[in-house]
């Protein structure tokens, strides 16, 4: 379903995310890396507390789950067994003018008219013809040619000498193919009815269309309402000049057809598509000093897989009872055909992935509990429920060995999108590698005696969408007295306290007072073992908060004259608390400081 994007605030979440250090393109001094982001000192801190929060609530949490963490390099056999050498493509198509790739499902339906080419032909003269007209040109009181180096771009300009010297009424023509053709044909007809020299003869037989460049490829524009013919010319000719033509005359098939919701056309130019080729999404590699079949490798598409594959000794070493699971978060990378939306389409990404096994008759409960669980957990980290939706894919775009599966989606700036799937995958996985591997991979119940391949409910989410999703939800603009008291515009980020990258930023009132300095020191090392604390001196204290709230530190502690008792003695050792998004002030004691920071972090 589409939802209305925000271009405008997508572009300012971007932008704070370089200004202050949550996120950089990759390689970005060499040109960058399309696909590739790298985490900067706070992007790392909130990737840290969400996988760390993942962990705790799906793995520390819960007696029936434990972890595990796998290579990313893998066996060949591994994903073939699980369908991914064989099926883990997208349908790619190209562009035949720019050979810009795209998904072929992601083209948005186009409507307009449709202009074919059958084929085109060089305009420009050819050597021989060039040569005729350098003679033809020359006269004694005109500089004369160096025949040996007359390009195509020189042939109107003695074209023009010919013309005004013989005084023939033909008018010269302007840049487009179509006139120039006509021009040099009628020229050479005149040259010919008047023959001085051999020249005549030679230019006229040697522009002649058979002497000229064909090419024979076929070629399409679409043009959008209103949209003139003219504009898919010239896309054609553009078309055709790569291929070699310097001057194309393109030669329409008629007649121009209506096309609605066609995904056949480049939807930045108009140009035809390429028909759509499945486009593996593996990275492959070789490993060991040997670069051939025996040694391919692949970096892994999803973490799941070493968990299937590990099952039966986890299962042995961790004595788990069905249902259980196991857990694993890290990266996974993918050749995305269209890395896209900053970090939420890229091609080295993280998974937090659980594959939670069960008995057959359990999948479908189990299936509703998880989704429950992980909407929940969406929410605790401060995502609202109203942003967040749950599509219940229909059995003809899910996975054929799925029974049942949900996308948890969020609304993004540029539109909702899928940030976790939660899926009833069969005993599909552990079978195909049973099979495969010729290694057991049945469960054993002690009750019933029973031998059998677990089934498996998936949830399976996305480190960096998620991050991306609490970004967006967290940016917030508004109004906030500055140092004179005078309101200015304000920007935010209202993370939820458990997800801040800084938990509590520390000031002295005055950089230049050591009994302040002091003291904010030991709130800082007092608080320090406990939270991530950021200890800050520099600038008027407006500017210090001002600093804290775009990064989305959601307390800050201020260590003022009354801390140190010497307004009044009631309030020693006391400091103000200030809350980000309220801004609320409030004077706590130093001894409750850690205790009432705990309780609000959660
Ligand atoms: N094991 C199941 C699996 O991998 P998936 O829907 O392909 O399923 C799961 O991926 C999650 O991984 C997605 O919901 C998304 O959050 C994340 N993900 C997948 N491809 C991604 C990409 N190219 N960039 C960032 N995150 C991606």
């Amino acid at each position: 379903m589409s939802t209305p994007t925000d271009t405008q605030r997508m572009e300012k979440i971007v932008s704070l995310c370089k200004r202050r250090g949550f996120i950089f393109q990759s390689s970005e001094i060499y040109g960058g890396l399309n696909g590739a982001w790298d985490y900067g000192p706070l992007g790392v801190e909130l990737k840290r507390n969400l996988k760390n929060y993942w962990w705790r609530v799906m793995v520390h949490e819960r007696d029936d789950v434990v972890g595990m963490d796998g290579a990313i390099l893998t066996h060949p056999a591994v994903l073939k067994a699980s369908g991914h050498v064989e099926g883990f493509s997208d349908p790619m198509v190209d562009c035949r003018l720019t050979g810009k790739r795209f998904r072929a499902d992601q083209i948005p339906r186009q409507s307009g008219t449709i202009f074919k080419y059958e084929f085109a032909r060089e305009a420009a003269p050819v050597d021989r013809a060039l040569q005729a007209l350098a003679h033809l040109a020359e006269t004694d009181a005109e500089p004369k040619f160096n025949k040996t180096r007359i390009t195509s771009s020189d042939a109107l300009d003695l074209a023009k000498r010919i013309v005004e010297r013989r005084k023939l009424s033909i008018s010269l023509p302007k840049a487009d193919p179509e006139a120039i053709e006509l021009f040099f044909s009628h020229l050479g007809d005149l040259l010919r009815q008047h023959p001085r020299s051999q020249w005549e003869e030679e230019f006229a037989s040697a522009y002649s269309v058979p002497q000229r460049t064909i090419c024979k490829d076929a070629f399409s524009v679409l043009v959008g309402p209103g949209e003139s013919e003219s504009k898919a010319k010239k896309t054609a000719r553009a078309f055709y000049q790569k291929r070699g033509l310097k001057l194309p005359v393109v030669v329409p098939l008629p007649p121009a057809d209506e096309l609605k919701e066609t995904q056949k056309f480049n939807p930045e130019n108009g140009a035809e598509l390429t028909p759509p080729r499945p486009f593996n999404l593996m990275f492959k590699t070789n490993v060991g000093a040997m670069e051939d079949e025996s040694s391919v490798a692949y970096l892994r598409p999803e973490t799941a897989q070493s968990i299937f594959v590990q099952f039966k000794n986890i299962l042995e070493v961790a004595r788990k009872k069905l249902p259980f699971g196991i857990a694993q978060i890290g990266k996974a990378f993918r050749n995305e055909i269209n890395p896209r939306n900053f970090t939420f389409r890229s091609r080295e990404f993280e998974q937090m992935e659980l594959e939670y096994f069960c008995r057959p008759e359990q999948g479908m409960e189990l299936l509703e509990y998880w989704k429950e669980e992980r909407l929940k957990f969406y929410e605790n980290i401060g995502l609202s429920r109203a942003n967040l939706h749950l599509l219940n894919v229909p059995d003809e775009e899910r996975a054929f060995y799925s029974k049942g599966t949900y996308d948890i989606e969020y609304d993004f700036p540029f539109g909702r999108q899928e940030l976790e799937g939660v899926a009833y995958r069969t005993d599909y996985d552990l079978s195909q590698h049973q099979k495969a591997s010729g290694k057991s991979l049945e469960y054993f119940d002690e009750e019933t005696k029973e031998r059998f391949i677990p089934h498996v409910v998936e949830p399976s989410a996305g480190v960096d969408r998620t991050v991306l999703a609490m970004i967006c939800e967290a940016y917030a603009e508004d109004q906030a007295p500055n140092d004179k008291g005078e309101m200015e515009g304000r920007t935010f980020l209202r993370f939820h306290p458990r997800m801040a990258p800084i938990k509590c930023a520390i000031f002295p009132l005055l950089r230049n007072k050591e009994p302040l300095v002091a003291k904010a020191k030991q709130i800082r090392d007092l608080l320090r073992p406990h939270m991530f604390v950021f200890y800050d001196e520099s600038g008027a204290i407006g500017r210090r908060y001002r600093r804290q709230d775009e990064i989305g530190t959601p307390f800050c502690v201020t260590v003022d004259f009354e801390t140190l008792g010497e307004k009044q003695s009631d309030l020693r050792d006391t400091v103000t608390l200030r809350e980000r998004d309220s801004m609320k002030q409030e004077r706590v004691k130093i001894s409750d400081l850690l205790g009432l920071l705990l309780l609000r972090i959660g």
